[in-house]
């Protein structure tokens, strides 16, 4: 650890020293790994009965964590982030588990090693080392259900291939996944526990159990007997959930229960202690903010009030131990965010790319308020007292010239290039999950356009439905603009039937595309069924009342390598021409280091951008989120490429600036009401 105080000083010395307050000085106090780790390990962390606080390796200890995702961070900062985390006085990271990201494709899994679009993510052994490099503990989130706003709560689509197969519940298809996947990722991690010298001091099973509808005990035994074979023995196991959700979804005497909460501490605090007396208690996930949803405001919550509720947990009244979810959100980067269901289906709430969460630390790593105001609090109630870190420094933000795209593929230029398992034939209308592509694992994410020839003419009515989610109908390549009228700011159709009167159609045959876009899987649902397939899944198309059978079905997963191999472009001549949907490209240089940047996609209206042929993930003009953030590792010195697929009505340029724009402040009554028996994170 004295090496890390030395690069720290350098970094200092290098960076110049942050304005923000430096903690107060703590010449000669030990880190964490001093002072819990120095004279051998005996035991891992305990909640012992009696005691208000934790107990590690025998010594009294407050946890204090942060929640951050190695999955929603790009790998080049992860240092950058946990040093943050660290110097706030933090002594504990958390993170879920992306089971989707690591397994994409069945008993094909990806620890970094992989060719998938997010390996580079995915390094967790990896990222829990350097979390101890940091001298931060580690609290392992697996699953595997995470929710976390991440698509069908970190479950793989395939999953739903199999009909037989029900998750989060002791049903034998579901187990076997579930035992193989925790066979491959936790002995990874097993030596990674603090009694074997590792970070990692506690490991959560299951997530909010107890929100779902069909809780079943023996399910949860399941997968703490399996935790316990692959050799997680001398670390705290343990739940998280609403605690107005009380102990129906936990075990009692097998594993330590902490409550998930925004507002009033000494409530939840109290029933925690009811429902587990003499045992310290826990905020798994103290809400630092709240994620938002397309067509919503920018949700916060205030420094004060954040503040003040932190003071109320780790203070003297309880000595409770906390992490902070988020205290570093990140980016839901690709098609990776999840989204909501509201009480009465078919509502549905996707969620933005952002995942900012107005935590203490920004998307983009800076220091906020919050910041401070934590720092302030654990400075008080920090048990014990440690060294710290110096404030690493913000990055650099740059924004770049604009750029005008100079060549583009129109729809049918992009159809053209689809690979031949992405096109095929089907009968009935299908679901993504059901095409046969990726070695029999269906389509993950992105597209999927159905398309019907027959003779039509103007006056006709299409029906099709149900749409899973985005959904809008072209004409030989053109959009029909009743295609958007129904739900979500007038204009657009999700999630439901959709019916177009076709426009300006001369008798004759035609091409009738049903476009269908999944906009994220929701993430939490207490639904015992909790069914996800996308596309026109159990879909049925009418012309004039007329059921239609026999479509073209063409699956756009829009992967890096497939942008990468894009070719035929034509010449962009002016850009007021383009007729979406479209892909543009363009180019901009960047002559010294990249530094962090925010594309603004104003005067465009959907789609999303792809950065040197990284997915950077949605944009959509509905908002709030106005602007995208590019982390400087993606980008490089000299020329870089921006391809943009926008799926309704393409702008002039495409724009940069040094500075986030995740849109209008505001607390929106509705996901109160809508989510008041459910359940964030
Ligand atoms: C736990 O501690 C309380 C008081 O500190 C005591 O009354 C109770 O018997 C203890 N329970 C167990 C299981 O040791
Ligand atoms: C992941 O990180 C571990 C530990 O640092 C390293 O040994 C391993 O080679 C890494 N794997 C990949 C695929 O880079
Ligand atoms: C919390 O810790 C403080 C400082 O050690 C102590 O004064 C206080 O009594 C403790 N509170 C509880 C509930 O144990
Ligand atoms: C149909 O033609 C009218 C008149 O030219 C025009 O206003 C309308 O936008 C057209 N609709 C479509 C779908 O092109
Ligand atoms: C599709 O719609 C037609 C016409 O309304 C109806 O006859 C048919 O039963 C429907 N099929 C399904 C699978 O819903
Ligand atoms: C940009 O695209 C060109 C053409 O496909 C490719 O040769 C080049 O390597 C790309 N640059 C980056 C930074 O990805």
């Amino acid at each position: 650890m004295i090496k890390i105080l030395i690069i720290n000083l350098l970094l200092a010395l290098v960076q110049g020293f942050h304005e923000l307050p430096q903690s107060p000085s703590r010449a000669g106090l030990p880190t964490v790994y001093e002072h819990f780790a120095s004279n051998g390990i005996s035991t891992g962390l305990e909640a012992r009965n009696g005691s208000v606080l934790f107990s590690l390796n025998d010594k009294p200890l407050k946890i204090i964590s942060g929640a951050m995702h190695y999955f929603r961070i790009h790998p080049d900062l992860w240092r950058d982030r946990l040093r943050k985390l660290r110097a706030t006085g933090a002594n504990t990271v958390e993170t879920y588990v992306a089971w989707n990201l690591h397994e994409p494709r069945k008993d094909d899994y990806d620890f970094g090693e992989g060719n998938n679009d997010m390996s580079a993510f995915l390094n967790i052994t990896r990222y829990i080392e350097m979390a101890q490099e940091e001298d931060l503990l580690v609290l392992l989130r697996p699953g595997p259900y995470i929710c976390s706003e991440w698509d069908f709560g970190g479950f793989p689509s395939w999953l739903q291939r199999d009909p037989n197969l029900l998750v989060r519940q002791y049903n034998r298809p579901y187990l076997d996944r579930v035992e193989k996947w925790f066979k491959v990722l936790l002995p990874q991690l097993v030596d990674l526990q603090f009694t074997r010298g590792g970070p990692i001091i506690g490991v959560q099973i299951e997530n909010e159990y107890a929100s779902f509808n069909a809780v079943s005990k023996k399910y949860i035994q399941f997968i703490v007997d399996l935790v316990r074979a692959i050799g997680f023995t001398n670390t705290l196991l343990f739940t998280s959930d609403g605690s107005y959700n009380g102990i129906r979804g936990t075990l009692p005497d097998q594993l330590f229960y902490t409550a998930n909460f925004q507002g009033d501490p000494e409530w939840n605090l109290d029933l925690l202690l009811e429902l587990q007396p003499n045992k310290p208690v826990m905020s798994m996930e103290f809400w630092s903010g709240w994620f938002d949803h397309w067509f919503e405001k920018h949700n916060y919550l205030s420094t004060a009030e954040f503040g003040d509720i932190l003071d109320r947990i780790i203070g003297n009244k309880y000595n409770g131990s906390v992490n902070l979810y988020m205290f570093h959100g990140g980016t839901n980067f690709g098609f990776m965010a999840g989204a909501n269901a509201g009480n009465a289906n078919p509502r549905y709430f996707p969620d933005v790319t952002s995942y900012d969460y107005d935590a203490p630390l920004s998307e983009s790593g800076d220091y906020t308020e919050k910041y401070k105001k934590a720092m302030e609090i654990i400075d008080k109630y920090e048990f014990p007292k440690l060294s710290r870190p110096l404030l690493p420094a913000e990055s650099t933000k740059r924004a770049y010239s604009p750029v005008t795209p100079d060549k583009y593929l129109s729809y049918a230029d992009i159809i053209l290039q689809l690979p031949t398992e992405a096109r095929t034939f089907y009968v009935n209308p299908t679901s993504m999950e059901d095409l046969n592509m990726n070695g029999g694992n269906g389509q993950s994410f992105g597209y999927l356009i159905h398309r019907k020839r027959a003779i039509t003419k103007s006056g006709v009515v299409l029906k099709a439905g149900p749409v899973k989610d985005f959904a809008f109908v072209l004409v030989d390549g053109i959009i029909q603009p009743s295609s958007f009228s129904g739900e979500g700011d007038g204009r657009y159709w999700i999630n439901s039937e959709k019916e177009v009167t076709f426009e300006n159609v001369t008798e004759d045959w035609h091409d009738i595309d049903i476009f269908v876009e999944c906009t994220g899987r929701v993430n939490f649902g207490r639904d015992v069924h909790f069914l996800q397939k996308k596309g026109l899944p159990n879909g049925n198309v009418t012309l004039d009342g007329v059921q239609t059978q026999g479509f073209d079905v063409f699956a756009l997963e829009f992967k890096s390598a497939w942008i990468r191999s894009l070719k035929n472009f034509k010449p962009v001549q002016d850009t007021s021409t383009l007729s979406a949907p479209v892909i543009v490209h363009g180019t901009f240089e960047i002559p010294g280091t990249p530094g962090d940047t925010f594309i603004n996609m104003e005067g465009w209206e959907k789609g999303i951008i792809f950065v040197n042929g990284f997915n950077i993930g949605r944009y959509w003009n509905v908002g709030p989120q106005r602007t995208l953030y590019v982390p400087a590792p993606l980008l490089c010195t000299g020329q870089n490429n921006l391809t943009v697929f926008e799926q309704l009505k393409p702008g002039n340029h495409i724009s940069f600036q040094d500075n986030a724009n995740l849109g209008e402040i505001g607390k929106k009554s509705e996901p109160q009401k809508f989510y008041s028996e459910s359940n964030p994170a």
